[in-house]
């Protein structure tokens, strides 16, 4: 798979933050990149049961109903006490209010419950480009650290006050959002997208 410089590279989400990030992102090798919600495209569900699945359906539907090449992506927090929860739940346990307080509460009343020991923990993101009707290309990346209670930090968003990435001794809700995003599960799935070759070269 192999986009020209000038293609249209249509980002399958909804959310205006994360079409920035890509846009951003993508700039400097030549793509046109078009959001989902400017050229009226449905959300397909989510009825994936792993990240890749998710990511990968949102991606196929969007180039096959717009034919253009589309990316999409899925993420989440994965505890390991927790067999992976809340996963590819991780959006849904905030609620219809999308409240992420109540998700963190929920994670450590389980792991209470568990009476757990073992609060490590890691984001996950699946990154997938389609072609329309064609080829599909998937890259991840991960970035592991512990859970730690109550959240800490004001920064990022969702789960970023309870994870720790390792090494450090901040949350993810109290380091820079700079060096966050460069060091984030998303940042590493786009490097292994943008390493691919798929893209032509940085201008
Ligand atoms: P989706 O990828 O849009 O389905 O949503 C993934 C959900 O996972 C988000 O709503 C957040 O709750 C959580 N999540 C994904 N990446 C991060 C992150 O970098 N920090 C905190 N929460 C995240």
């Amino acid at each position: 798979m192999r986009l020209p410089r000038g293609s249209v590279l249509v980002v399958a989400s909804h959310n205006p933050g994360k079409v920035r990030e890509i846009k951003a992102l993508l700039g400097p090798h030549g793509i046109e990149p078009v959001s989902a919600a400017s050229l009226n495209l449905p959300e397909p569900e989510e009825t994936g049961l792993t990240f890749l699945a998710n990511a990968e359906l949102k991606a196929r539907a969007a180039a096959d109903a717009s034919h253009h090449p589309a990316l999409a992506d899925d993420s989440g927090l994965w505890v390991n006490a927790l067999n992976g929860d809340p996963g590819i739940y991780s959006a849904r346990w905030a609620g219809p209010t999308k409240d992420f307080r109540i998700a963190m509460a929920r994670i450590e009343k389980e792991l209470r419950e568990k009476s757990a020991t073992d609060f490590s923990a890691k984001f996950v993101c699946a990154l997938s480009i389609a072609l329309p009707h064609g080829e599909i290309k998937s890259f991840e990346g991960e970035v592991h650290g512990k859970l730690t209670f109550p959240p800490r930090g004001v920064q990022g968003f969702g789960y970023d006050p309870i994870f720790i990435p390792d090494g450090w001794d901040q949350t993810f809700g109290e380091i820079d959002p700079q060096v966050k995003n460069d060091m984030s599960h998303r940042a590493i799935a786009f490097t292994r997208l943008l390493h691919s070759g798929i893209f032509a070269e940085s201008l």
